[in-house]
């Protein structure tokens, strides 16, 4: 998958026009302030439709502008393909491809987009809910279906709680109508729930074994083993990667039976996906509270470039990957390292901010860009 061009309009700090890009490198310079995170973003956006940080979509419009557009011309298979993402006046967002806009079950996958950027970190340092989420779109990116089973197992949990609550409080009428609503819930839950545990299981499993592997190569300095694991209901990630749907959905129904008098006691759902946790180990360790801040990144790179592995594997081909602030994320040889691996795998955009830097053998195909007050200068190459 490759973005070839995008053109820009009234986004955030950067000035309206085309940029054409390098199928393989792409090198971002620019000091601080002048735009790179925000051409990175807007990559992202039309990739994902979610902005780095956590922003409105007004936001992303320009000082004193009332709407923004980006679009892209990406080459998939040997197709084409035009996308397009705007904020309309009121902060509207709208995305889609050609002149149709979409709904983000049809448009996931109209550009395939991985990202790395100090922001992402909270995947690694913050609570379980961010490391479910990875893992969670991980999966969305090669089944995109598997959103709508997300989607409803959080509003299906929802309602459970809702009627736990109204339980608790005394106002649900009859004993009989509030158990009988229950089983439904809970049928519902089992459903949608072991279909969950089963797609992590088996993500999980698979980007372990690659993390491992891809960790190892990237640094040269003999950092010790990684590994992944997932704490669920009904036991950790290789007791249900393999398993049938019928036994992995009667150990949930079990354990959903057994926890009932508490989860009534509690007023609240206590069993099944929106409680596991995933954990990223470093040396026997957990990475979370005993990795340093680079442990952490390098951990978290391997981490995205094992989701890119399991995409190809997948789909055939690679997403785009970005890399927000290279210099400062990443030491020498963990550059070295990662550049070497991305080399004639897939297309990368880099930004940076130091005006030297040492970026190995030049590749095949690559381009270096300048920005200056969210102005992009095309400064050649191929
Ligand atoms: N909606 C907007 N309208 C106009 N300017 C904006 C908008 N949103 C952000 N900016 C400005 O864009 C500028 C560039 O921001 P950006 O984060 O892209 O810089 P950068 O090149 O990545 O810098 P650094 O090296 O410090 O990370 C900032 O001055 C920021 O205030
Ligand atoms: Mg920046």
């Amino acid at each position: 998958m490759t973005l070839e061009s995008l053109t820009l309009f009234n986004f955030r700090n950067l000035a309206n026009g085309a940029v054409s890009f390098s199928a393989g490198l792409n090198i971002v310079q620019g000091a601080n302030g002048q735009g790179k995170t925000n051409l990175m973003e807007a990559i992202y956006l039309l990739g994902t439709t979610k902005p780095f940080r956590r922003s409105r979509p007004r936001e992303l419009v320009a000082d004193g502008e009332d709407a923004c557009s980006l679009k892209g011309r990406v080459e998939k298979n040997g197709r084409g393909d035009d996308l397009f993402f705007s904020v309309a006046e009121g902060g509207v967002k709208r995305f889609g491809r050609g002149d149709e806009v979409q709904d983000l079950y049809d448009y996931i996958g109209a550009l395939d987009t991985l990202a790395f950027t100090g922001e992402h970190l909270s995947i690694v340092r913050g609570g379980p809910e961010e490391r479910r989420k990875f893992v969670d779109r991980g999966i969305v990116g090669i089944k995109p279906g598997y959103l709508k089973v997300l989607v409803d197992y959080r509003k299906a949990i929802r309602q459970k709680n809702r009627l736990l609550g109204d339980a608790g409080r005394g106002s649900t009428g009859n004993e009989r109508g509030f158990l009988i609503e229950l089983e439904a819930w809970n049928e519902r839950l089992i459903d949608l729930g072991s279909r969950i545990l089963m797609e992590r299981a088996a993500h999980v499993n698979r980007l372990h074994a690659l993390v491992r592997e891809i960790h190892s190569g990237l640094f040269s300095d003999a950092r010790p083993p990684v590994s992944m694991a997932m704490r669920t209901a009904i036991g950790d990630e290789r007791s249900i990667d393999g398993e049938d749907a019928g036994s992995v959905r009667e150990r949930l129904k079990q354990e959903l039976d057994s926890a009932s008098r508490r989860e009534r006691e509690r007023s609240v759902s206590l069993v099944g996906p929106h409680r596991d946790e995933i954990e990223f180990v470093y040396g026997g360790k957990p990475l979370r509270t005993f990795g340093s801040s680079g442990q952490q990144r390098g951990f978290l790179l391997a981490a995205k470039l094992g989701r890119a592995e399991i995409h190809r594997e997948v789909s055939g081909g690679y997403p785009v990957f970005l890399f927000d602030d290279f210099e400062s994320e990443l030491d020498r040889g963990g550059r070295t390292g990662f550049l070497q691996y991305c080399r004639d795998r897939f297309q990368l955009f880099i930004a940076l901010s130091a005006e030297e830097l040492d970026m190995g053998a030049p590749w095949d195909r690559q381009k270096r860009f300048r920005i200056q007050q969210g102005r992009v200068s095309d400064l050649g190459g191929c």
